[in-house]
């Protein structure tokens, strides 16, 4: 049984040579989850964007993708993110490990709790349902095992960061941008959104490696935004995204003392 999952998001739709593909039914239609050996362990891996790159930001099968990973018994999920830098002093080829993010998208299934009824780890759960998601956003022992890695391994990264998830397709105009930096925000992507919540909501652990590909529109001068530019600087970063994540699996405690873990106590409203 894989106690940790990886999330591939674009430029990364291998991890493991060897694997195999299993089909899991879930309530949101059949996931697709490859399993195979990581760091001298079996690991879950799901392709966000499918393994051709065919599925967009808003058509990711969020709450199928996580609750396959619940089913199949994973605990903990590492995510990848390609992301547009908010800051000049980030520039492209940065890896950014979010503690917080901001949610900005529109037209998604933002939450497994809508009113009728979901087995989640053996218990039915009917009705409301308001997880917490402070004072960690994300997971901080996975956040804490990628830190140690990266420094073991050499990998400079910056071990924090506001993640703001827009919602695509296209990239962002200047004055989005100018405005996601006056509130806070250090990255820019489409994908890291609703996932972290859903993952909460199946109290899995969850965090994210972000590698920066490009400026957001108008940063750093940037005055055109391409796919071919995240393509490229994601593929010069993948070896070192792909050391990280088997650095930082043994690197993950066994069990969980996080409070992702306890995720649904207290959190549960409605009552009968
Ligand atoms: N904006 C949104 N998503 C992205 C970007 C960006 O600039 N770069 C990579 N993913």
């Amino acid at each position: 049984m894989p106690r940790i999952a990886i999330i591939g998001g674009s430029g990364v739709y291998r991890v493991m040579d060897e694997r195999k593909s299993t089909l899991v039914d879930t309530p949101f239609g059949t996931v697709e989850v490859f399993l195979g050996n990581l760091s001298g362990e079996e690991v879950a891996f799901i392709p966000r964007h499918g393994e051709n790159h065919e599925i967009p930001p808003f058509k990711v099968n969020y709450r199928g993708n996580l609750y396959a990973l619940m089913e199949l018994g994973v605990e903990r999920v590492i995510a990848t993110n390609a992301v547009g830098s908010l800051r000049e002093d980030y520039p492209p080829g940065t890896i950014l490990i979010p503690d917080d993010f901001m949610d900005f998208t529109k037209r998604r299934d933002y939450t497994y709790y809508d009113g009728g009824e979901i087995k989640v780890r053996g218990r039915v759960i009917r009705g409301v349902v308001h997880v917490s998601m402070t004072p960690h956003p994300y997971c901080p022992e996975i956040r804490a095992a990628i830190k140690s890695a990266s420094e073991k391994l050499g990998i400079e990264l910056v071990d924090k960061g506001v993640y703001c998830c827009m919602e695509g397709n296209r990239f962002e105009t200047p004055a989005e941008i100018r405005a996601l930096r006056i509130l806070g925000g250090d990255v820019v992507g489409m994908t890291g959104c609703p996932e972290a919540t859903l993952a909460r909501e199946l109290e899995m652990c969850y965090a994210s490696i972000n590698v920066v590909t490009n400026y957001a529109a108008g940063v750093g001068g940037n005055v055109k935004l391409t796919q071919d530019e995240v393509a490229e600087i994601f593929s010069k970063r993948i070896e070192d995204v792909i050391a990280l994540i088997e650095e930082t699996i043994p690197l993950i405690p066994k069990e969980r003392a996080c409070p992702c873990s306890r995720a649904l106590e207290g959190a549960v409203i409605t009552k009968k």
